[in-house]
C-alpha cells in the first residue's frame, strides 16, 4: 500500500482512475502550494487510534521523497517523529503507542515541491502522565527504553537498576516480557535519532540524567511529623534517593530537601513601612502535599525535558539559505477518550479535538450549504456546531 511504485503513482497530475490514498491528499496539498499559490494544512483528526500518527509519519515519507532518491533534508524530520514519540507518547488502554501531545509541523518545500525542514511546535503534553497512569496504561514511551536498553556501564553512572520494579512511577504499568524487547529495539532507535539531530554525547548524557532523576525522585517519600506546636509537618524517608537524584542534577540535597518540605511565601510585617521590610516564611508542608511538590517538580522536570528537546529538532529541521519557500503544515493531535477518571488534562485535550472538529465540520459542511445556497438548491440546513462541548 505505501511502496515505491505506490508514492511514485500518485506524485504529479492525479488521473481520475487513481483510487483514494492518503498519498492523494498529500500530493494535492503539494501540488496546493504552488498552484494556488496559499500554503496549505493537513490535518489528521479522529479518536485515539485510528492513525493519526501513522499517517502523518507516512506523509512525511511522501513529502521527503523526491522520485529520484530520499532527500538528504529527510533524515532530521524523520529522525524528529522518532525522538517524539519516545518522549511523548505513551500506551493507554485504546492505543500502544498514542501520543499524549499535539504536534504542529510547518514543513518547507522547495521549488520542486519536495519537504527540506520546516519548524516544529508542540502543545499540551500530558505531563500528569508522568507520576500517575490509570489501570492498563504505561508512563511515556522513553522510561522503559532506558531501562531495558540502556548498556549495564550507563545504567550504573545513571545509578539506575534493570527492572521496572524499582520505580514507583513504573510499578504499576510493569511491562511484559514482549514489551521488554521492543523497548531495547526502540531504546536503539531513539538514541540514534538523537544523534542524527546532533545532540553531542554531553546533551545526550544529560537528557539521560534527567529522565534518571525524575525516576529517582519519584521514590522518595515522607513520613507526617507532628511538631511541637502542634502543626504538622513531615520528614523525609528516602535519603539515600534524594541524594541520588541531587547528583544527577546536580544541586544541593539540603536545598532540594528543604524545597520539597516547606512552602516559602513572603509577607509585609504589620507596621513596615517600605518594601525593604518585606520578610520570607518558611511553613512546612504535611506529608501528603510534600508528596504532591514531588510529583509536580517530577511533571516540571520532564515537561521542560520535552521542550529542551523541541528546541534542539527545531535547530535541527531549521531551513538555511533564503530561498523561495511554501509551507504545508501537518497537525497531529492526541484522540479524543474518555477514561474512567477524567482529569483536567483530559478537559483540554478533548476540548482541543473538538474545536478541531468544528473547523472541519465548517470547512465541509458550512462551506458546501453555502455553494447549495449559491446555486439555490433545496435541502434541510444542517447547523457545523451542534453538540460542541463549547456551547454547553
Ligand atoms: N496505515 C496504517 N497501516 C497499518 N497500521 C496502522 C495504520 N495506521 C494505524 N495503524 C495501527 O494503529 C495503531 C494506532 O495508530 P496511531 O498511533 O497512528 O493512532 P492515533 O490516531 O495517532 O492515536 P492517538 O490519538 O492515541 O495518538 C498503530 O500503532 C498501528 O499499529
Ligand atoms: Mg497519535
Amino acid at each position: 500500500l505505501y511502496t515505491a511504485e505506490v508514492k511514485a503513482a500518485y506524485r504529479g497530475p492525479l488521473p481520475s482512475s487513481l483510487p483514494p490514498h492518503l498519498y492523494s491528499v498529500g500530493e494535492r496539498a503539494r501540488r496546493g502550494v504552488w498552484s494556488c499559490n496559499k500554503d496549505q494544512l493537513i490535518l489528521l483528526s479522529g479518536e485515539s487510534g485510528s492513525g493519526k500518527t501513522e499517517a502523518s509519519r507516512l506523509l512525511l515519507h511522501f513529502l521527503t521523497a523526491s522520485p529520484a532518491a530520499e532527500s538528504p533534508y529527510s533524515v532530521p524530520l524523520h529522525a524528529a517523529h522518532t525522538v517524539l514519540q519516545a518522549f511523548g507518547n505513551a500506551k493507554t488502554r485504546r492505543n500502544d503507542n498514542a501520543s499524549r501531545f499535539a504536534k504542529y509541523l510547518d514543513l518547507e518545500l522547495d521549488h520542486r515541491g519536495d519537504a527540506i525542514g520546516g519548524s516544529l511546535t508542540c502543545y499540551l503534553l500530558q505531563k500528569n502522565r508522568v507520576s500517575e497512569q490509570s489501570p492498563g496504561e504505561r508512563n511515556f514511551h522513553f522510561f522503559y527504553q532506558l531501562l531495558a536498553g540502556a548498556d549495564p556501564h550507563t545504567l550504573k553512572c545513571l545509578r539506575l537498576q534493570r527492572s521496572v520494579d524499582h520505580y514507583s512511577i513504573l510499578r504499576a504499568s510493569r511491562a511484559s516480557a514482549a514489551d521488554s524487547a521492543d523497548d531495547r529495539t526502540h531504546f536503539a532507535d531513539t538514541k540514534h535519532a538523537l544523534e542524527v539531530l546532533e545532540l553531542d554525547a554531553g546533551e545526550q548524557q544529560a537528557v539521560l540524567c534527567v529522565v534518571a532523576a525524575v525516576l529517582k525522585l519519584s521514590n522518595i517519600s515522607f513520613a507526617p511529623v507532628n511538631n511541637i506546636d502542634g502543626t504538622e509537618g513531615c520528614a523525609l524517608q528516602s535519603e539515600y534517593e534524594l541524594r541520588e537524584a541531587c547528583s544527577l542534577l546536580q544541586c544541593s540535597p539540603d536545598v532540594l530537601s528543604a524545597a520539597l518540605r516547606t512552602r516559602s511565601s513572603t509577607v509585609t510585617p504589620a507596621g513596615g513601612g517600605g518594601g525593604s521590610d518585606v520578610e520570607s516564611v518558611a511553613t512546612e508542608l504535611s506529608a501528603e502535599q510534600a508528596s504532591r511538590a514531588r510529583d509536580l517538580l517530577c511533571q516540571a522536570l520532564y515537561a521542560r525535558l520535552f521542550a529542551w528537546i523541541i528546541n534542539k529538532i527545531n535547530i535541527a529541521i531549521k531551513v538555511e539559505g533564503n530561498g523561495r519557500r511554501k509551507v504545508l503544515g501537518l497537525l497531529d493531535v492526541f484522540g479524543f477518550e474518555t477514561l474512567d477518571k477524567n482529569g483536567f488534562s483530559q478537559l483540554l485535550i478533548n476540548y482541543t479535538t473538538e474545536r478541531l472538529a468544528q473547523v472541519t465540520r465548517e470547512v465541509t459542511v458550512q462551506q458546501r450549504q453555502e455553494e447549495y445556497m449559491r446555486e439555490g438548491l433545496d435541502w434541510s440546513y444542517i447547523d457545523p456546531c451542534s453538540d460542541l462541548l463549547s456551547l454547553q
